[in-house]
């Protein structure tokens, strides 16, 4: 049987990767070992010149759908892991058959939660994570995925500015309509809630998680977080006609949320006395999307909110209201932003880190100001913070991993393992 490479971007060195063996028995001359979540299927993280692919086994049938809905999912801009390819017709040395596999490119600066856990994280972390699920359910509802298998290890997280950005990592239950019927996303989130407090117990049990929380508690949270976010993306209002700031208003609440708006549906009764509004909302990432035209950063939604607002007090400051905002942004960025972020020790410097640094350093300067009664220089933050402040060992591994230089000289992929790249990036 011929082996058959079918991917997104041509990327010859999966040529090189040892597909006649098992992937259980990749040895880490070929794997890269960084943290992976709980799964049936066998998972292996392999580097192929810059980028970490993760390379799952699995029936071919399968792999085929999850790659397809992974497609889909990229082309309505869902937050989710990318699909690179399919790997079919393997053989071992021996003759016999081998699984096929799904490669996806590995999520830079992402953690699994048990993986947090197990390092230890703080007791107010839980309600965010779970809070970042809700969020993500909600995105993929309103762009018509039906997920089916909603939980916390099918489930991705990013820092973002404190809190968490989550990210679908499982699709092979999902099903992508055009609009999700209210028993569907029911559905959703019933699976969701069952999975979520069976993890919450099973992290209990574990010792990884205060026995003071109330899974019951959060895992209703979730749902409530669901509803109330649902509901003020989609539902309709009604106001009369005297009222029409209204439409400017819930259009910046939107957009406060982190949403763009698609489409107002704009309805007036027969006298033209009142009005309906029902807008559709499609695309998450609203304060993403203007950092980056301002600036060119692409960071997540929650850090470019952050960055967002002291760019603004930078320009109030400097009185450039008046001014080019695309001529005042690349100031604070060259004047601001650049300059402290290279402060910072060189495994933050990648562009997701340097982000949630500045993010920690503002933090820092209200903390600073808070003590010293006066507003504190963010440059004279940034020396104390990096003073003090040893670098957290989750983003030390992962961002060393990350920033290894490209291999020389090998067939393609490079040998490395979590120890060793530690030793390396630091
Ligand atoms: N592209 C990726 N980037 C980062 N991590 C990944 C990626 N793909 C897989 N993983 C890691 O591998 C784990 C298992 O992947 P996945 O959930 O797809 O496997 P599975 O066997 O289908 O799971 P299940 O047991 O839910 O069926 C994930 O939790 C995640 O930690
Ligand atoms: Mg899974």
């Amino acid at each position: 049987m011929a082996l058959r490479i079918l991917a997104i971007t041509p990327q010859p060195s999966l040529i090189s990767l040892p597909w006649h063996v098992p992937l259980d028995e990749w040895d880490d001359r070929v794997t890269v070992s960084l943290p992976r979540g709980l799964s049936r299927h066998i998972v292996r993280f392999v580097r192929l010149n810059r980028d970490v692919y993760a390379v799952k086994e699995t029936r071919e049938a399968i792999a085929w759908r999850e790659y397809r809905l992974l497609r889909d999912l990229r082309r309505i801009r869902a937050p989710a892991v990318e699909p690179v390819g399919v790997v079919t017709g393997r053989e071992a040395r021996g003759g016999e058959e081998l699984e096929a596999c799904l490669v996806t490119k590995r999520l830079s600066a992402s953690m699994p939660y048990r993986e947090m856990f197990s390092r230890g994280v703080r007791p107010d972390t839980m309600p965010r994570l779970v809070d970042a699920l809700a969020v993500l359910l909600t995105k993929l509802h309103l762009s018509g995925f039906f997920w089916g298998d909603c939980s916390l290890s099918n489930t991705l997280f990013r820092r973002s500015a404190g809190e968490f950005a989550a990210y679908l990592v499982d699709a092979e239950t999902g099903e992508l309509h055009h609009d999700l019927s209210d028993g569907q996303r029911t559905y959703d989130l019933d699976t969701a809630k069952g999975n979520l407090f069976g993890e919450l117990l099973d992290l209990q049990a574990g010792g990884f998680l205060d026995d003071g929380v109330d899974a019951h508690r959060l895992v209703n949270g979730v749902c409530e977080r669901y509803e109330t976010l649902w509901g003020e993306l989609t539902v309709a209002e009604d106001f009369t006609t005297d009222e029409m700031w209204r439409i400017e208003q819930r259009i910046s609440r939107l957009n406060g949320l982190g949403f763009d708006v698609d489409e107002l549906d704009i309805v007036t009764d027969w006298d033209g006395a009142s009005v309906r509004i029902q807008p559709k909302v499609v695309d998450a990432g609203h304060h993403r999307r203007v950092l980056q035209g301002l600036t060119g950063l692409d960071v997540e939604e929650n850090q470019a909110r952050r960055l967002l607002n002291d760019l603004n007090s930078f320009t109030a400051t400097l009185g450039l209201q008046q001014g080019d905002p695309a001529q005042v942004a690349h100031r604070w960025l060259t004047e601001i932003f650049e300059p402290v972020v290279a402060m910072a020790p060189p495994e933050r410097q990648t562009p997701l880190e340097a982000a949630e640094v500045f993010h920690e350093l503002l933090e820092h300067r209200w903390y600073l100001s808070e003590r010293a009664s006066q507003e504190m220089d963010l440059f004279e933050t940034a020396r104390d913070y990096f003073a003090h402040q040893p670098t957290a060992q989750e983003t030390a591994t992962v961002a060393a991993v990350e920033a290894l230089p490209d291999s020389v000289g090998d067939p393609g992929h490079l040998v490395a393992d979590a120890a060793e790249t530690d030793a390396l990036g630091r």
